[in-house]
């Protein structure tokens, strides 16, 4: 008898892992002893394989404690972080200034609902003063994830502008909450909504303008790569909304159906893309034009990560709303969409509420954070060891040709594994076999691309000269043995 299945269905098969591979995965384990192979089975004994740390790595190092740019996993290795715990770690792990106003607050006062409190209203009133929101005022609502303060902040633009429609970037990161994943446009993902899909709710994509891959193809002769791609972005969107066609608007009748347009500014979980100079002032352009909101996801882009305290002052634009999280509470969980006052100020008392949103000590270290990352002098140590970073890359890639592009703007650093520089063939398997080389070298980054083929570097904003010496001296090591034909 033939069994039906769905596609859906079908596709769960090849995506699920048995016991006996994920076994396989633990004994492999090069970059852990014992003690961390244990943990590691009795971590998959009582979490779910739908893990994050299985996609990224074999096994995830089970990490035991850090020191600002280290970590030590449970058998005593060290690793050199070049995660920061996902952006969050900005100051280092364990930094003794943030620690030890989480513990003073915590002797003073841990939670108060989703209620006033002076550590709250005063990093309300950094952030206001702090971001590049257009007009005179600014406003605040916290939450607790990154993925909290996205569907805030779309709850809010459709309420506002009473539309319905939301324009976002392929390529872009926005969480996987059911309400932000419509956002986010990880194909890999999508079968784990099934059979509801959130998209179905009004949200439309476009390209994002990645000039050395482009999704328009190679420019023409003598045209460069970034202006062409922008160029033919600019095209693409322009046709969508004033052609009566989709539906998005209708420029002939002014009929704009677009309550927003979210973007991150640098593409980053898709693996660390920074696109050509221009993008959001177009944006913002078209947003002007057709009266559509521009909210900048800087979760993981902001707080002085790439040498300036947002990377939308890359492009000196003023934007409607922004959203910021990971390093802002210092290591705990706490989100922030800060709006213009108009938009905030449109909707009643009780429109939002969470239980655990701008939690006393998180709010207390990331008052912390804030001072420290929009510190003129912080902000230009983040850029030059960026750039010393990236110098001592680029100098690996004129000796390898297997990296193919390095996307680097402060300590925000997206590394591209080609197998030939002119095809630009992807190099995915030899980008797998380095990642996991790197762990064993004592390196903990993660791995992500267009095409599985990028390392996406973001140590802690504190890294030292020295680390970042030896982070290139291990990948010069690792680099020499690649095969790469
Ligand atoms: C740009 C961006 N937006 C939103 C999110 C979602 O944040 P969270 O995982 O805290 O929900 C992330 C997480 O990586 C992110 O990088």
């Amino acid at each position: 008898m033939v069994k039906h299945q769905s596609n859906e269905m079908k596709q769960r098969e090849k995506l699920s892992i048995n016991e006996e591979q994920l076994q396989q995965r633990i004994n492999n384990m090069s970059y852990g002893d014992e003690k961390s192979k244990d943990w590691a089975r009795r971590w998959l004994d009582v979490e779910s394989r739908g893990q994050v740390g299985l996609s990224l790595f074999p096994v995830p190092p089970i990490i035991e404690r850090g020191s600002g740019d280290k970590l030590y996993d449970v058998d005593g290795k060290e690793y050199i972080d070049l995660l920061s715990g996902f952006s969050v770690s900005a100051l280092g792990q364990c930094n003794p200034e943030i620690t030890k106003t989480i513990s003073e607050q915590a002797g003073k006062l841990t939670h108060y609902f989703d209620f006033p409190h002076p550590e709250r209203i005063e990093m309300a009133e950094k952030l206001t003063k702090m971001t590049p929101i257009k007009g005179e005022d600014a406003r605040v609502v916290f939450g607790v994830t990154g993925s909290d303060s996205v569907e805030l902040a779309i709850r809010a633009a459709r309420y506002y502008t009473g539309r319905s429609m939301v324009l976002t970037a392929y390529g872009d990161y926005h969480g996987v909450t059911y309400g932000a994943m419509p956002f986010t446009t990880k194909g890999g993902m999508r079968p784990y909504f099934h059979p509801i899909q959130p998209q179905d709710s009004g949200v439309g994509y476009f390209p994002f303008p990645y000039a050395y891959r482009g999704p328009f193809g190679e420019p023409p002769t003598g045209e460069s790569a970034e202006e062409y791609t922008l160029s033919k972005l600019k095209h693409y969107l322009e046709f969508l909304l004033e052609s009566k066609e989709t539906p998005y608007a209708e420029g002939k009748s002014g009929i704009s159906n677009v309550a927003a347009i979210i973007v991150e500014p640098f593409q980053s979980s898709a693996g660390y893309y920074i696109p050509p100079k221009g993008y959001l002032k177009f944006l913002r352009k078209i947003a002007d034009e057709y009266g559509i909101l521009l909210i900048v996801d800087e979760i993981q882009t902001g707080l002085g990560r790439t040498g300036r305290l947002w990377a939308t002052e890359w492009e000196d634009v003023e934007v409607d709303m922004l959203l910021t999280s990971k390093a802002l509470g210092g290591g705990l969980p706490l989100s922030a969409a800060v709006a213009r006052a108009d938009i905030l100020e449109a909707w009643g008392p009780g429109a939002h509420v969470s239980t655990q949103a701008g939690n006393v000590i998180a709010c207390a270290a990331g008052n912390k954070i804030l001072d420290q990352v929009s510190d003129e002098a912080f902000l230009k140590s983040v850029k030059e060891k960026g750039d010393y970073f990236a110098n001592g890359l680029r100098e690996l890639q004129r000796k390898y040709p297997i990296i193919g592009q390095i996307d680097a703007r402060g300590l925000y650093i997206g590394l591209e594994f080609v197998k030939d520089q002119k095809t630009k063939e992807p190099a995915d398997e030899e980008a797998q076999q380095i990642l996991e080389a790197c762990l064993e070298e004592g390196i903990i980054f993660e791995k992500g691309g267009f095409f599985h083929n990028r390392f996406q570097l973001i140590p802690p904003l504190t890294i030292s000269y020295e680390t970042i010496d030896e982070v290139i001296a291990r990948f010069d090591k690792i680099l020499s043995k690649v095969n790469t034909k």
